[in-house]
């Protein structure tokens, strides 16, 4: 779907990737509508929404009151990274991990739905994660959040086959954010991460939104940063020694 003149939703805006996916749908030509918890300085979107997603009590009036029932796009980006071995996981950051993650992308989903039905056409993009198919000690949580999103889109993608409205899931990779330093603090006493690689914020958004304009129904890394991802779901046995070979359970 091109961008141009399209009303495109992204949550998670004022940051990281969902700050350079705004400037590059901007670029070309969207109108842009950004939920965000903490305010950018994005002069340039058409409308920021402030609002914490993990404690918005009811997604139908949200929508209505906001007026975004006629976007063409949303895109669920927001998320959070709990990190490290399960038992040293703090309970409240997980099952707010898992709202954030998966629930909400699920609920604004399903208010969006019947509104880009109705009109026959729309697109719904889950900003999911290479960590929802590859095995990753350290990332237990996470991992499960993103494959429920992964398997959520690909189900979703089917059940709407027949009424234009589309589905894209992103297998993004290691994409330089505050979320991707984060991972060093939580994974490295545990699992050794110089196999790690990334690319820029605004470097993955360039491929998305080519993917977004050319009908993707999934986005994965190119080149050799697709590798590992490649690796895990063709040899997953394989993947899965090595991973072992990085990991040890240090202090406990
Ligand atoms: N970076 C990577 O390597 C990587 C790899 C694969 C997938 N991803 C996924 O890509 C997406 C963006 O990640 P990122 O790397 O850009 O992370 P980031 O730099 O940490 O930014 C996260 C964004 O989500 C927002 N957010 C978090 N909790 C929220 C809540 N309760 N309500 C509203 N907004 C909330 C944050 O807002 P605040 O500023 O208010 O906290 C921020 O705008 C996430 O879904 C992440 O899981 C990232």
């Amino acid at each position: 779907m091109r961008v141009k003149d399209k009303k495109v939703i992204v949550t998670g805006a004022n940051r990281g990737m969902g700050k350079a996916f705004v400037e590059e749908l901007l670029k070309r030509g969207a109108r842009v509508t950004m939920i965000n918890r903490s305010p950018s300085n994005n002069k340039d979107a058409a409308g920021e929404i402030l609002t914490d997603l993990s404690v918005e009590p009811n997604f139908m009036e949200f929508v209505e009151k906001n007026k975004l029932d006629d976007a063409d796009i949303l895109i669920n980006n927001a998320g959070t990274l709990v990190g490290g071995l399960l038992e040293e996981q703090d309970p409240k950051k997980i099952s707010q991990m898992i709202k954030v993650n998966l629930e909400v992308p699920i609920r604004l989903s399903r208010v969006m739905l019947p509104h880009m039905i109705k009109r026959g056409s729309g697109l719904i993009v889950n900003n999911a994660s290479v960590s929802g198919v590859m095995t990753f000690p350290c990332a237990t949580t996470y991992a499960a959040t993103k494959s429920g999103l992964v398997s959520f889109s690909n189900a979703l993608r089917e059940e709407l086959l027949s009424t234009g409205v589309k589905v894209c899931v992103l297998m993004t990779p290691g994409v330089k954010t505050d979320m991707y330093d984060a991972i060093y603090d939580s994974f490295t006493p545990h699992l050794d991460l110089s196999f790690l690689t990334s690319m820029s914020a605004q470097a993955w958004a360039k491929i998305v939104v080519d993917g977004i304009e050319s009908g993707s129904s999934e986005i994965r890394p190119k080149g050799s940063e697709n590798f590992g991802l490649h690796l895990a779901q063709k040899t997953p046995n394989f993947f899965r020694r090595m991973m072992r070979s990085k990991f040890s359970r240090k202090n406990t």
